[in-house]
């Protein structure tokens, strides 16, 4: 699909490095938003400057995905697509017999919930200017129960954020992807080694086939697990 601008954020590894690399196969142009510089500028070199530019921004603050949507429009002349990835997971527990103390949950509430929302917020003009394309990543546990794990009300959240963004969308023709990954081998999972994991290049799979579909289908969703994943885990 020639011609096309997709901005990724969390694209400095995992999941949203493997779409990065995937799109440009694709021959999409490429624009990669984290806050780790130099892993963007890596992958810019890997890429090619021609079809990737770098644009360090924390998906917490506003001011900065304005700026970097800006910066996209202004480079490319267009923004097509948009993959809203960034995400972090900080182990919890509501009884207090495990996980991280609460003061470390905000950074990952801020990050999973408030940062896609207003990544969302600052993209969706352009995307409506170029009848575009949004795609959050969510998860598989954004859609069972997991004990004590606040991380999934965050996913949660992505699943409801998702549906409403797409009903507010209704005549702008601008499509709303809910991307929900079961078990990916990134360093999010390093220390899961008891269940089977994808492979981050399957997620970039799902994303470019929705990103590929005519104008006219809006793949709503797609649950993307590894065979044999238990329903929980
Ligand atoms: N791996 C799985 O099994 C799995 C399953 C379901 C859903 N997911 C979701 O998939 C997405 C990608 O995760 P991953 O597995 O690829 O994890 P990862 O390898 O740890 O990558 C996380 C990405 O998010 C970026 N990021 C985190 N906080 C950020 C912030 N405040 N501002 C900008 N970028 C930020 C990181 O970049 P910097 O640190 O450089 O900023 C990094 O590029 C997340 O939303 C995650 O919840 C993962």
């Amino acid at each position: 699909m020639p011609d096309q601008v997709l901005m990724i954020t969390g694209a400095s590894r995992g999941i949203g490095a493997a779409t990065a690399r995937r799109a440009a196969d694709h021959g999409y142009q490429v624009a990669l938003l984290a806050r780790s510089t130099d892993s963007l500028t890596d992958l810019v070199h890997e890429l090619g400057e021609h079809i990737a530019m770098a644009l360090p921004c924390d998906v917490t603050d506003y001011d900065s995905l304005t700026d970097a949507v800006a910066k996209v429009e202004e480079h490319y002349g267009r923004l097509d697509a948009v993959l809203a990835n960034a995400g972090m997971n900080v182990p919890s527990s509501f009884l207090g017999t495990g996980g991280a103390e609460p003061d470390q949950w905000r950074e990952m509430v801020l990050t999973n919930v408030y940062g896609a929302a207003i990544t969302a917020r600052a993209a969706l003009p352009a995307l409506v200017r170029s009848t575009g394309h949004l795609v959050l990543t969510g998860s598989n546990a954004g859609r069972g129960i997991r004990p004590g794990n606040l991380y999934s009300a965050t996913k949660w959240a992505v699943t409801g954020m998702a549906q409403n963004i797409r009903a507010e969308c209704v005549g702008t023709g601008v499509r709303v992807t809910l991307v929900q990954p079961g078990m990916v081998e990134t360093d999010m999972t390093a220390n899961r080694t008891d269940v089977p994991k994808l492979h981050a290049d399957d997620i970039a799979n799902g994303v470019l086939y929705a990103l590929g579909q005519p104008p006219s289908v809006d793949v709503n969703e797609l649950t993307i697990r590894p065979t044999g994943q238990a329903p929980q885990s």
